[in-house]
């Protein structure tokens, strides 16, 4: 049997549209699902270059990392895919059911495929790394791209008290005020300017939700550290993305002269358990809306063009097979 898949056979190369053979089942914990819709995210892009942290260069591959699908029974899933050589971006893939989530029948499958791992994210980190406490204030620093924009609203639902966005793209930034930030700073160039806004805007948040690292958060570190008015008083970082760069130098003073706790949220320092167990919530918060994206559906056989194209701003690309 044979099935149409997005194919991966070289790192340096995106995707081609090919007949592939079809995935059977290994065992009893597996099933295989017709696939209705799969999201674009950085996490795939990584994946399918052979340059994420869980890549085992084993080619050809299928990228795709997540998808909604329908089981054999009929019913209509969220699933996560357990195989990162065997990914979702074709028209079956397997599943282990466990890791799985129902969706009520009429669910808008392009939105839930396109949200899903961007809001992922902020919602295991404010709930399974540093669980926000009601009130608390986070910076959510990148809050720009889609999953900085869904942290935003992520922390306003889990109970924040005050939520500010920073970020480099002035029409997005002023944006997030109707997704619920307070305040917006906009990060650019001007180093000092931009570690004086963000001092202003966020020395006394408890939480920080960082997707750029690298320079950016360096600087902003050391400007809300000393700009604090109790440095005793915890400040939780968490590191998600590394958009800016991969690495950061963070000065040993930083540590010690202030309660700074670095942390990040992915796969690896979260279980599989922990992670699953959140998904029937978050499902439920995004197909009622509360936490959105904009999906963009693009057909599966368009992926190579899809993969290179850029991304409309604040739009998630979704295939469809
Ligand atoms: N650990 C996890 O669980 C997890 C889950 C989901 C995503 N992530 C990671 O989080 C990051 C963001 O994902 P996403 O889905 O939001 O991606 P996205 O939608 O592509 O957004 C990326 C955003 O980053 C901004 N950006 C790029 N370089 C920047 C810089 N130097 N300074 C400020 N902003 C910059 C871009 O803004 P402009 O408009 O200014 O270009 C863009 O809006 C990725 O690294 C992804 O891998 C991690």
């Amino acid at each position: 049997m044979s099935m149409h898949a997005a194919v991966v056979r070289s790192f340096d190369h995106p995707p081609r549209y090919e007949q592939y053979d079809a995935p059977e089942p290994s065992g009893p914990d597996e099933t295989v699902a017709e696939v209705l819709a799969v999201g674009l995210h950085p996490r795939v892009r990584s994946g399918a270059a052979g340059r994420h942290y869980t890549s085992t260069g084993t080619l050809p591959m299928i990228p795709g990392i997540d998808g909604v699908g329908r089981l054999p029974d009929g019913g209509l899933v969220y699933f996560a895919v357990p195989d990162d050589v065997w990914g979702s971006m074709a028209e079956q893939a397997v599943v282990d059911p466990r890791r799985t989530v129902p969706l009520p029948d009429g669910a808008d499958v392009a939105k839930i495929a396109a949200a899903m791992n961007p809001a992922m994210s902020a919602w295991v980190a404010l709930r399974r790394r540093v669980p926000l406490q009601p009130g608390q204030s986070v910076l959510v620093l990148g809050a720009t791209g889609n999953a900085g924009t869904m942290a935003v609203q992520v922390a306003r639902r889990l109970g924040a008290g005050r939520v500010v966005g920073a970020g480099r793209n002035p029409e997005r930034l002023a944006a997030l005020a109707a997704v619920g930030a307070d305040e917006v700073v906009a990060l650019d160039d001007d180093r000092e300017a931009t570690a004086a806004r963000l001092a202003k805007a966020a020395a006394e948040v408890d939480i920080v939700i960082d997707y750029l690292w690298g320079e950016p958060a360096a600087g902003a570190m050391m400007a809300l550290l000393t700009a604090r008015a109790d440095r005793s008083r915890a400040l939780d970082w968490i590191q998600i993305g590394a958009i800016a760069g991969p690495a950061i130098e963070l000065p040993s003073v930083a540590l010690r002269s202030a309660n700074l706790r670095v942390q990040g949220c992915g796969q690896g320092s979260v279980s599989p358990r922990a992670y699953l167990a959140e998904l029937p919530s978050l499902v439920a918060e995004i197909d009622a809306g509360a936490i959105a994206v904009s999906a963009r559906p693009v057909p599966l056989a368009e992926v190579e063009a899809a993969w290179t194209a850029p991304e409309p701003p604040g739009q998630r690309t979704v295939l469809i097979p």
